[in-house]
Formats: C-alpha cells, sequence, structure tokens
C-alpha cells in the first residue's frame, strides 16, 4: 500500500504496509534520522514528531495514520534551526548524549504551542513521558523556561 502526506513542507509517497510504524517511513523511507528509535512501545518519547501539529509518539503511529496529514519532524521545527527551544537548548546545554533530545524538542514545541507561558506543572505534566536515560531533566526543564521567556507569540 502506499501513504501519501506531507513531511516538512514536503509531499511524499511511502510504499509501506499500512500498520508499519511512521517512524519507519521517516527514516528509512524519507531519510530524516532526527527522530530516533527508543523503544518502540510509546514508552519513551524519543520518535516523537508533529501529526497535524500535536505531539505523536511515530513508533507506535500507524503510517496511514498520516495520510493526508502534516508531519514535522525535528529537521523541520524551524527552517534555520533557530526555534526559539533549539536556541535555548543551546543556551542552557541541554544535552548530554543527545539521543533523547530530538524527541525532548518536539514535546516541548507542542506545549508552547498551546501553552506559550507554562508552569512548572504545566512542564513536568506535558513533558512527563519523554525519559531521558542521562538525567538531563534539570536543564531540559531550564531550556523550555528559557524558551517560553523570549519567544513572545512564536511557538
Ligand atoms: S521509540 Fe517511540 S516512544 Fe520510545
Ligand atoms: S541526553 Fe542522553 S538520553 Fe537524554
Amino acid at each position: 500500500m502506499t501513504t501519501t502526506f506531507e513531511i516538512n513542507g514536503r509531499k511524499v509517497t511511502i510504499k509501506a504496509p499500512d500498520d508499519s510504524p511512521l517512524l519507519w517511513a521517516i527514516r528509512d523511507e524519507v531519510g530524516l534520522t532526527g527522530s530516533k528509535f527508543g523503544c518502540g512501545i510509546g514508552a519513551c518519547g524519543a520518535c516523537t514528531v508533529h501529526l497535524n501539529g500535536e505531539a505523536v509518539r511515530s513508533c507506535v503511529t500507524p503510517v496511514n495514520a498520516a495520510a493526508g496529514a502534516k508531519v514535522t519532524t525535528i529537521e523541520g521545527l524551524d527552517p534555520k534551526g533557530a526555534h526559539p527551544l533549539q536556541v535555548a537548548w543551546i543556551k542552557a546545554q541541554a544535552p548530554q548524549c543527545g539521543y533523547c533530545q530530538s524527541g525532548q524538542i518536539m514535546q516541548a514545541a507542542a506545549l508552547l504551542k498551546t501553552t506559550p507561558n507554562p508552569t512548572d506543572a504545566q512542564i513536568n505534566d506535558a513533558m512527563n513521558g519523554n525519559l531521558c536515560r542521562c538525567m538531563a531533566y534539570v536543564r531540559i526543564k531550564q531550556a523550555i523556561k528559557l524558551a517560553a521567556g523570549s519567544q513572545g507569540s512564536r511557538a
């Protein structure tokens, strides 16, 4: 079966079983490797992308759920890699090994879109399912707060 969708503004048609993971399509067919495979069961957040603006776990999202939709990955979050979160991430030196980080940023971007100035509790709640085996949680939270303070009307 084929599935056609838009990814980072580009239309793609993927030839794969309808229930194969969107993450495989993104990484293996489209060739965008910023979204990572961690657990494969929707439990770590490393594969987080946006599907029509909402954060989803692409490892447990069937590719056909993206039919006709807009998918955004870390590569498409900002054309210059200068989204307020990306700038804040660098400023806060958030990553350690980096493996979880694209998922963290995509999850945080979805949060800031709906909640531009989140409270600590809202950040904790939104980021709760994004695991970091390097325990960079404090710096990740700092970066989200930095971005929230700097972004004005943009998220
Ligand atoms: S790889 Fe998708 S949630 Fe862990
Ligand atoms: S920075 Fe290493 S897993 Fe998060």
